[in-house]
């Protein structure tokens, strides 16, 4: 991702002319706090070393041109007529960041844009986020705007919200824009705030594949929220102060369970016990118990599957997998679910070993080909290039 001089060279070839700026954004990989976001708790992820690149160059015609590289694919459309809910995906989220941009009081120059980038698409890395954010950070750049980082990831999940529709969380847009170097972030997605903790060197952080794709829009993420929400109104009758469910201790769930149904209350103790894993497993990782950490990955893993149902039999066989691979000390499937990734916690001196060997297993099991990446936790998306 970080090969700045070849988006460069492509740029020139597209448009005739040098970027004025390279954008690198990465994606995001959750270590525990799942469904959390929405329900104004807490998770805890990472920028990962994979990402997007966009390269900008201002125009005065106000045009906004995009070239996605990996989409083979290209857009143009006047700025006053944005019409972002039209078009292929990709489009949307570029024109929708744009119009967001410019909602916001940021008045964005034309631009030409090339999109390029080595994240895994539709694999629950967030690349819908990093293309926002790396959208967003490079209008905003060329447009002189300074946007503080949750501004720009609420402008985004707003895009996500109102013009893709999918009702996600600040999640990922968080941990894209506000991603640290060598730390995971641990996020109260009430107050926004991001606290950074370093990830000890004793340990890696491995991505794996199922090779199971998955689309948020397409998937129960929706009803997941729904449903979340249906149980916070029923909690409501017993403690009428309660604002999501965050706000629910294990002893109000157990005392007013019977106000749930069965659904209700499966999703709601899943909240529940994974806002509780989260601060436990952070206080673990300040202690440097990372066998600690470890355990409630597992855990955490065994709530999605079972109470919040997101998971499925190739999620489930290589978060198994891993937990029987030398070295591995947790894992668990990351982000929303429904295919996707898992994320293990392996001992630095078995990492290498442990990605061949998990990705080869997975493989004589499912048929399928998953691939494996040890991730450096990276800065959040910035500005990596500008011209002279
Ligand atoms: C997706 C959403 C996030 C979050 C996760 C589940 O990644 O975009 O907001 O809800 O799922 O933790």
């Amino acid at each position: 991702m970080r090969d700045i001089n070849a988006i460069r060279d492509t740029y020139r070839k597209c448009f005739n002319l040098p970027p004025e700026l390279v954008v690198c954004s990465p994606g995001r990989v959750n270590l525990i706090g799942e469904h959390t976001d929405y329900n104004e708790g807490w998770v805890f992820p990472a920028a990962l070393d994979l990402g997007t690149l966009v390269a900008a160059r201002r125009r005065d015609d106000g045009v906004l041109r995009s070239v996605a590289l990996r989409m083979n694919d290209e857009d143009s459309i006047r700025l006053t007529d944005l019409r972002p809910r039209e078009g292929v995906a990709w489009t949307r989220y570029v024109r929708g960041m744009a119009a967001m941009l410019n909602e916001s009081g940021c008045a964005i120059p034309g631009a030409d844009l090339l999109i390029d980038g080595d994240l895994p698409l539709s694999s629950g890395l967030s690349s819908s986020a990093s293309l926002e954010m790396g959208i967003a950070v490079a209008l905003a750049a060329l447009a002189g705007c300074p946007i503080e980082r949750k501004v720009l990831a609420r402008l985004g999940q707003r895009a996500e919200n109102e013009i893709i529709g999918v009702q996600s969380g600040i999640m990922d847009q968080l941990a894209v824009a506000c991603g640290v170097a060598g730390h995971a972030l641990l996020i109260d997605c009430r107050s926004l705030d991001a606290t950074s903790v370093p990830i000890p060197p004793e340990v890696r952080i491995l991505v794996i594949d199922s090779a199971v794709p998955r689309t948020l829009a397409g998937s129960a993420y929706n009803q997941r929220r729904a449903e979340c929400e249906a149980a916070l109104h029923k909690l409501r009758a017993a403690q009428p102060d309660l604002q999501a469910l965050r706000d629910v201790t294990p002893e109000l769930l157990a005392a007013e369970a019977q106000r749930l149904d069965s659904v209700e209350l499966q999703r709601a103790r899943h909240v529940v016990t994974e806002n509780e894993r989260v601060l436990a497993s952070v206080a673990a990782l300040r202690q440097g118990d990372v066998a600690r950490f470890g355990q409630l990955m597992i855990e955490s893993h065994a709530s999605l599957r079972d109470d919040y149902a997101v998971s499925g039999p190739e999620l489930d066989t290589l978060a198994a997998t891993a937990l029987e691979t030398p070295g591995v000390l947790g894992a668990r499937l990351t982000g929303a679910g429904f295919g996707g990734c898992v994320v293990a916690l392996v001992e630095a001196q078995h990492a290498e070993a442990a990605v061949a060997t998990i990705g080869e297993r997975y493989r004589r099991l499912t048929g399928r080909q998953g691939a494996a990446y040890i991730c450096a936790p990276s800065d959040g998306a910035h500005v990596v290039d500008e011209a002279a």
